[in-house]
């Protein structure tokens, strides 16, 4: 696939098709992924493909928790108050996932059902979750591990697989801990689903957008 369609072509996945992936594929998109950059090489990132059984807990755990109002726990701060244009770009994309699977603003059960799916990491037959280590800064970390999952994601996109980036999936690591044998010493920071995508899914086709060259690149001449 040509790099630049790759790039632009790539596509939160949020409907998947009830196929598994075969473990050889998880692996040449993560034997791709290894050669992401990162500081001085350090490579500081580790990753639990979860599928099967251990996924199916995962899945049940992360609803239990968040149908009993469990508090987000997470082990990287996850903000709620953006500023007021990252505000608004937040709050399209809530209003654009709902519209397009025709969910109305006050129909609280289709909302409810909504989030519920994603907490279920959207039935992905897999999901990679991406750690960094709790003995170093987690700055540039974090830097690293977005190379790394942006790389992941493209090149899962390259073999015809669908990704999507879930912050959801990392809100309780202590429960994690217990399904995925992740130590105490790694701080999960987010879930990638993976799987092959149903792209006759509206929620998979709407229009997304993106900021303006002029709104963020700054030409110092
Ligand atoms: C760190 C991170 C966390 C994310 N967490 C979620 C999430 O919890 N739920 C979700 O539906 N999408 C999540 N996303 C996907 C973003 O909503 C998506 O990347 C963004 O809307 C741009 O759309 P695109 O990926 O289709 O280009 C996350 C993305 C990133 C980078």
């Amino acid at each position: 696939m040509e790099l630049a369609a790759a790039i632009k072509g790539r596509r939160s996945i949020r409907k998947f098709k009830s196929q598994d992936v075969p473990r050889s594929i998880i692996t040449e998109v993560l034997d791709t992924a290894r050669w992401s950059p990162s500081w001085g090489n350090t490579q500081p990132w580790d990753l639990y493909v979860l599928t099967g059984e251990p996924l199916a807990k995962f899945k049940a755990m992360n609803l239990r928790q968040t149908l009993a109002g469990a508090a987000i726990a997470s082990d990287v701060p996850m903000l709620e108050k953006w500023p007021d244009a990252m505000k608004a770009r937040y709050g399209e994309l809530g209003k654009v996932v709902l519209s397009v699977q025709g969910i109305k603003r006050e129909d609280k059960e289709g909302r409810d059902q909504y989030y519920q799916n994603m907490v279920s990491a959207f039935d992905a037959p897999c999901l990679i979750l991406a750690c960094i280590s709790a003995e170093n800064l987690v700055e540039y970390q974090m830097f690293d591990l977005g190379l790394i999952s942006q790389t992941i994601c493209l090149a899962a996109h390259d073999k015809g697989l669908g990704t999507c980036l879930l912050a959801a999936t990392a809100r309780y690591p202590a429960e994690i801990r217990k399904i995925a044998a992740i130590p105490e010493n790694k701080k999960i920071v987010v879930g990638i689903a993976m799987g092959y995508p149903d792209l006759s899914f509206p929620l998979n086709n709407f229009e997304r957008d993106r900021a303006k060259l002029d709104e963020f690149v700054h030409w110092v001449e």
